[in-house]
């Protein structure tokens, strides 16, 4: 049995990923909840739910943990005194390291996951590392892979990795709302102008993805000498485009650091 704890955006999307996918019953899961509304919304829908995690510990083989940071410490005060040999903990808690988990899920087979909002298309991006490759690896890969793919990283990676799919789709989505906001100031219509930009972005992408060409060639391949991607390409450097992307990758790892879990 896979219990979720935590059932807002990422375990909801986890949850329709197994389920619609077929990789888990629905009498086969128990959502951990805190709320008596959330239990009876899910009962509704024919989940089976508890507001003791306790229970949800024990009873399930493989568990999400998908609440905040801030939720931590709630849910492991009902993690103590159980052995959780031969159970898989799948986290997707941000700056909750594998050391922490381990020790707070006694000798569970611990893995961390990064996915981000890719899940509600099933294409989510997501990273995962463990503690050790066992037996369980495979199941929670499984799990993961029913809301998009599943990339193998060590933890390094991962907590370094963040802005580039956790927080990368916030980045994307204000680089387009800036472009559309421009071009409505310059007199063309939102729906024409998001238009543009979404399929043009989809088959950029698409065309590197394809493409054996490096990505400064594909770059230059759209600025004619002279040109007018050039003139603009010159003022976004004049402004400082890159300092600002590097910046924002910095900021995002300090955050990160900062919000790192302290017993
Ligand atoms: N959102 C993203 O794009 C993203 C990407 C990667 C990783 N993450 C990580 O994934 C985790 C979940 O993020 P989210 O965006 O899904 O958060 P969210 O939408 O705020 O959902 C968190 C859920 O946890 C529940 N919760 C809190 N304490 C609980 C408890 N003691 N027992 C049971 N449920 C409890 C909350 O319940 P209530 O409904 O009762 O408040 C809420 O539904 C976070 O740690 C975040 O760092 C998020």
């Amino acid at each position: 049995m896979i219990g979720i704890v935590g059932l807002g955006k990422i375990g909801n999307y986890v949850l329709s990923g197994i389920i619609d996918k077929n990789l888990y019953s629905k009498d086969d899961v128990l959502l951990g909840l805190r709320r008596i509304e959330a239990k009876k919304e899910y009962e509704e829908k024919g989940y089976l739910t508890t507001l003791d995690l306790n229970t949800l510990f024990l009873k399930c083989n493989v568990i999400v943990l998908s609440v905040k940071p801030q939720n931590y410490d709630t849910i492991i005060s009902y993690s103590r005194n159980i052995d959780f040999k031969n159970k898989c903990i799948i986290s997707t808690i941000a700056g909750i390291d594998l050391e922490t988990i381990q020790g707070d899920f006694k000798n569970g087979s611990i893995y961390r996951v990064m996915p981000n909002i890719g899940a509600a298309l099933g294409k989510s991006v997501t990273t995962l590392c463990y503690t050790e490759k066992d037996e369980l690896f495979e199941t929670a890969k499984k799990v993961f892979e029913t809301i998009g793919s599943v990339v193998e990283v060590n933890e390094y990676t991962l907590d370094k990795s963040v802005p580039l799919n956790g927080s990368m789709p916030a980045f994307i989505y204000m680089f387009i709302k800036d472009f559309i906001d421009v071009s409505v100031k310059n007199g063309l219509d939102y729906e024409t102008s998001k238009n543009l930009i979404l399929d043009t972005i989809v088959s950029s992408v698409e065309y590197y993805k394809e493409s054996d060409k490096k990505i400064n060639d594909l770059i230059i391949d759209v600025c004619s000498k002279g040109g007018i991607t050039i003139a603009g390409l010159n003022e976004m450097y004049k402004n400082g485009f890159d300092d600002s992307i590097r910046a924002c990758y910095q900021a995002c790892l300090k955050r990160s650091d900062e919000l790192k879990y302290k017993k």
